[in-house]
Order: C-alpha cells, then structure tokens, then sequence
C-alpha cells in the first residue's frame, strides 16, 4: 500500500488543469448500457473508480478500448453477463448505476447490495422502490438485488430524499420506459444533469434538466455518441480551498466556477479574492483565512463532498466556525484525524465545532474515504513536519494524480510505497 508524505509550509503558487469530473463520468459510463451502438466517452479522469466501472462492464462482456487522452469507447453488442459482484460493488457504490440501465435494456440484472460504508448508512430503496414501480419484478435475496423486467412502463415517482445516483438511475431507466415518467425531488447536480443532456444527445427526451422534476417520455431506442465529461466541481474546490490555506496564489484552468458558486462564496467570506472567467478560476489569498460557518445541503447548497476540506480550512484559520453536515449520518471521522495534527474539534451530533490554531503539526493520519483523505492532505500542506497519510487508495479513487498536481503548485509531497 502506498502513502503520502507532505512536509508543509509552502504555499501554492502557479495553475493547473481540472480534471474531468469522477461522479460525471461514472453515470454516463453506465449509461452507455442503453445505447445500441458504440459510444465515446472524453475527458474521462483516470481514477480507480474509472477502472473499476471499466472492470464491471468488461465483465459483463462490454468490449471496452481506451483512445489516448482518456477517451474510452464502449460497445456492448458482446454483453453476455448482467450482473455486478460483491467484490466489485464494496469497493465502488456507483456500481448501483447499472442496474436502471441493464433492466430497461435488457430486462435483467444482479446488482450486489452496497451494504454500510465510512460516511453513513446509504441505502438504495430509493433506487429499488422506483424501479418497482416502473414494473420491474426485484427481489433482495443472498446480498443481491436481482431485478427482472419486460418493457419497463413510466411511472410518477417522488422520491422522499434526494439522491444522486438514485435520480440518475431511475431517469436511465425512464429513458427506455414505455410511457412517461416523471421524477419529483429529483436531485439537481450538475452530474445529473450532465448525464440527461447525455442521454438526450443520445436520442432520450428529457425535459425539467437541472430543476427537481423530471419529466422523461420514453424512447424505443437510443443510439452511441461521443459524450464530453464536465468539469470536476470537487476537484476544483479542494484546490481552491488548498490555496486559501496556504496563502497562495493559483489559477485553475479547464473548470467553471459556476457550479462550485457557494463554494468560492465561502472561500470569499474566508477573505480569499476570487476572480473568474468561463473556464478558468483564480484564488489569491493574503492573510490567514478567516474560519466561515458551513452547512452542507443538496445541490444548488454547499455540496457534502466539500465539507471535509473546509473543516482543514477552519481548523488553521483566525476564529472558530461550525461545519454542519446534513446529507450524509456520519462524515466526520476527518475530525478525529485533525484534532491527532493538534487541531481544535468539537463534534457534536452533526456539526463540528472548529476553533482556528495558528499551526498545526504533522502526524501520521489515515485517510477513511476519499474526500476525508483529501482533508487530511490539506491540514499537511499547512502543518509544521512531515505528515504521512496512510490508506491512500481512497484519495487514487477521486483525484487524478494528486501529488503531481499539488508538486506543480510547489508542495512538497511525495508518494512512497509502503
Ligand atoms: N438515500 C436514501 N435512500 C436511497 C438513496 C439515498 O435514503 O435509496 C439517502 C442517503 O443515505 C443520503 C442521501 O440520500 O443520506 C443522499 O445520498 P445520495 O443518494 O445523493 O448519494 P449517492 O448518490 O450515493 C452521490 C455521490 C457522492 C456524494 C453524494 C451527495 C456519486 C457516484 N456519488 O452519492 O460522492 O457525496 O451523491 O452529493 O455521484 C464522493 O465523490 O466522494 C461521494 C461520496
């Protein structure tokens, strides 16, 4: 297993590329299923999570090749399998996403139940009930949704909570429904929408994009495009709060500021100019960072897969801040890894309470989900020594090569075997 060393105290000067967003790329990779000829996906970010899906089809019989720059093409007239392992889906939830699509086209599918992960319970009723009600006969049996359908039908579906890959699964279905579906409280991130312009280019009717009711008339087939991923939003906060924490000066280049709005508004209040154009964002920080008050939401809200980073941002910033998480039962053990680098958290319930130190000080963390680890590298970008963050493969699911991006803005950081 590899790790991470940081030695921190540099702050980050220069620009770099976004990558293509992970949680865009997963959906449309899925969705590629309905299409009944081959299709093209650009600007994928190479990640684990890609691979893994890239696995998870290739099993299923889906020829699979990978042009240069990370485009990859998908054909799956071969496709003789539909089901999704055990040992694939406990490493990689979104695995979830091709069940819509494998019973609206070809009528069967075994999905592994995801079971609990680090950031809370995450069921997926939402995503079995709403396929129920589009005719599809589920069963939940030996650890697997096993799904059979003839024609799936459109169905009205409210959905209680809003979920993203819940959303993204039922409109994939939708789109090969016989009839009208319609959506309510349908989630609204930018992915999702993303995904339905996808599906639209693809020959899908979908109309409600980016608002929280869907309204998708089914089609009887849809046909292979080249599909460009947007941006990753995530990606493109976590170097923006990187910046702010070390009182740098850094150009993000390839992104759109955008969907990433609530972000940079707290980035300002936290005192860092921000300055944008269509495709580029540029943070430039003077003075320690003033600790801000977070409480994350659906989307167009403060996104859950950001509070982690801001949480390192207040825990060395002037003042104290709460960081309240809504989304997600359990996504603070970040916290308990920062308060070990001296910072000063107080976790009640679903807020941590954060008192800003002056410095923080290296020690070996571990990294327990991806946006955590994220977390942990932005406290050792800043803290006095050499941290070490351990159990990296989480960071490799969601970040392209974080460490080289990072070295190009002047960290110290290097990756090390084990
Ligand atoms: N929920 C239910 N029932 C369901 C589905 C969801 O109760 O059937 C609840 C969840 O337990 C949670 C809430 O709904 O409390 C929202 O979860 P959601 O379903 O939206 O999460 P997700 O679709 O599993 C995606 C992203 C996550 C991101 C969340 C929230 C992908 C592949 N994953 O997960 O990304 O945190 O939306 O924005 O799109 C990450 O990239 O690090 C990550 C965890």
């Amino acid at each position: 297993m590899e790790r991470l060393l940081i030695r921190g105290g540099a702050p980050l000067y220069g620009s770099i590329r976004i990558s293509g967003a992970k949680n865009a790329a997963l959906p449309v990779m899925a969705a590629t299923l309905l299409a009944d000829g081959p299709m093209t996906v650009a600007n994928i970010p190479h990640l684990h999570d890609v691979t893994t899906t890239m696995e998870l089809l290739g099993r299923m019989g889906v020829e699979l090749t990978v042009h240069e720059g990370m485009e990859v093409e998908v054909n799956t007239a071969t496709i003789e399998g539909f089901r999704a392992p055990y040992e694939l889906v406990k490493t990689m939830r979104a695995s979830i996403l091709v069940l819509g699509p494998l019973l609206a086209r070809f009528g069967q599918a075994e999905v592994s139940l995801p079971g609990g992960c680090a950031i809370g319970s995450r069921p997926v009723n939402i995503h079995v009930d709403g396929l129920r009600a589009m005719g599809a006969e589920i069963e939940v049996t030996d650890g697997y949704i096993k799904g059979r359908a003839d024609r799936l039908r459109g169905a009205h579906i409210r959905m209680d909570v809003s979920t993203v890959t819940g959303t993204e699964n039922l409109m994939m279905a939708a789109a090969l429904a016989e009839g009208t579906s319609v959506l309510e409280n349908a989630a609204r991130e930018p992915e999702v929408a993303d995904l339905a312009e996808c599906i639209n280019a693809m020959g899908g009717r979908i109309s409600g994009i980016g608002t929280s009711t869907l309204t998708i008339e089914g089609v009887e087939r849809l046909r292979g495009i080249r599909h460009q991923v947007l941006p990753d939003r995530i990606e493109t906060g976590t170097y923006l709060v990187a910046a702010a924490m070390t009182g740098g000066d850094v150009l993000l280049k390839d992104t759109a500021p955008e969907p990433v709005a609530t972000v940079i508004d707290k980035l300002r209040e936290s005192g860092a100019e921000v300055t944008a154009g269509a495709d580029w964002i540029r943070l430039v920080m003077h003075d320690r960072p003033r600790a801000v008050d977070v409480e994350t939401a659906p989307y167009p809200g403060f996104p859950t897969d950001m509070q982690a980073q801001f949480c390192a941002l207040n825990a060395i910033s002037t003042g104290a801040g709460e960081v309240t998480e809504t989304v997600f039962e359990n996504r603070f053990m970040h916290c308990l890894e920062m308060q070990r680098m001296g910072a000063d958290i107080f976790v009640e319930g679903a807020t941590a309470r954060i008192r800003g130190v002056e410095r923080l000080t290296a020690a070996p963390v571990i990294a327990t989900d991806l946006r955590a680890s994220a977390s942990l590298v932005l406290a050792g970008l800043v803290a006095e020594g050499e941290t070490r963050v351990d159990r990296i493969y989480h960071i490799d699911r969601g970040y392209e090569c974080i460490e080289e991006k990072l070295a190009q803005l002047g960290a110290d950081i290097q990756r090390v075997p084990d």
